[in-house]
């Protein structure tokens, strides 16, 4: 395994379908589908779906816990997973026949103090086993895009309670110990906080960058210039996703900058697309591919994700 992704705030989605919703009444529901769910789950999903070698190492407690790793398992996902004495969070979308949504976002569980050592603890020789043998190739570099397959460790999405804004930071440290890139993903006062530590490469997505650069991004001259101070700051690769509209890559110190439109499609739903085109440029990092193929292969694997149904992959029901 080459890839390591962590979902530290992982959860059971349930959908339920309703004809509608109708307040101060009982609403009958149809059917309930129960997914594995969370974005570093996503991508897990995706890797494997796309061939890459990645193992997931998430924290799950709990029945609810049992049933997403039972979960994890029909699919044959690798994970490695920490035990929590509190229980892994359900989040509950309701679907009404007319398309439209209501989304129920549980707070998830809050990790102890030992648990957290017990996180840190884990991941270190994760990443010294992931980083032997490609330290034998000399790799490791930050910046420089490699010629051969690298190892990768994935943060993607928000951080349970309990845990530092720091701790990305602190992970992306002990990777560049071992000379492991890091692709992260999320936002807010986490990403601002990962950001100093230097991470490979960074996917915010137009609002996100908005969001960390504090002001709107109004032309594509505007978004260039918030990514080229991100980079700044990381040194590594800024990959801004923009939904139907192109995508930009770019990395000053490598004199890189491109932008990329996402196949035409008539999307049937969005969240997650993020996860998908995530997965697909890590694979293609890891694999050594040169970036306009992680620009060209994260929007593709992008897009194919917008015609799919929450949880699922291309050939599913
Ligand atoms: N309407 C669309 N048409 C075509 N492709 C799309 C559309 N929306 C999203 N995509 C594809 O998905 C990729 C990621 O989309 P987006 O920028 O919305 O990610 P995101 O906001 O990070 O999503 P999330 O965090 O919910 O996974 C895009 O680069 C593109 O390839
Ligand atoms: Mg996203």
């Amino acid at each position: 395994m080459s890839i390591l992704v962590l979902a530290l705030n992982p959860s059971i989605d349930a959908e339920w379908r309703v004809d509608d919703v109708l307040w101060e009444e009982k609403n009958d529901v149809h059917s309930e589908r129960r997914w594995a769910g969370g974005k570093g789950i996503n991508v897990a999903r995706w890797l494997k779906y796309l061939g890459a070698p990645a193992q997931l190492l998430l924290p799950l407690g709990g029945r609810t816990g049992g049933e997403l790793a039972s979960y994890l398992r029909g699919e044959k996902i690798p994970a490695r997973i920490l035990r929590l004495r509190e229980a892994t969070r359900v989040n509950v979308i309701v679907t009404t026949n007319a398309g439209r949504q209501m989304r129920f976002n549980a707070p998830g569980p809050k990790l102890s103090r030992a648990e957290l050592a017990k996180l840190f603890a884990t991941v270190e020789p994760h990443l010294r086993a992931l980083a032997r043998p490609a330290q034998k190739t000399g790799l490791g570099s930050p910046a420089a895009a490699p010629a051969v397959p690298s190892v990768l460790l994935v943060l993607s999405g928000s951080l349970p309670r309990g845990v530092p804004l720091t701790a990305y930071a602190r992970l992306i440290r002990v990777a560049h110990r071992y000379g492991v890139r890091t692709v992260l993903d999320c936002d807010g006062p986490a990403f601002a906080a990962a950001v100093p530590a230097r991470p490979f490469l960074v996917k915010p997505n137009e609002h996100e960058l908005a969001q960390w650069w504090r002001q709107p991004l109004r032309s594509e001259a505007e978004l260039v210039r918030a990514a080229r101070a991100l980079a700044e700051q990381t040194g590594g690769w800024v990959m801004v996703s923009r939904g139907a509209k192109r995508s930009l890559l770019l990395n000053p110190a490598e004199n890189f900058q491109s932008f990329a439109p996402p196949p035409r499609a008539k999307p049937r739903n969005t969240v997650g697309a993020g996860d998908a085109m995530l997965a697909a440029v890590a694979q293609q990092i890891q694999r050594g591919t040169p970036p306009p193929e992680w620009l060209r292969g994260g929007l593709a694997t992008g897009t194919a994700a917008t015609k799919l149904r929450p949880g699922q992959l291309p050939g599913g029901d």
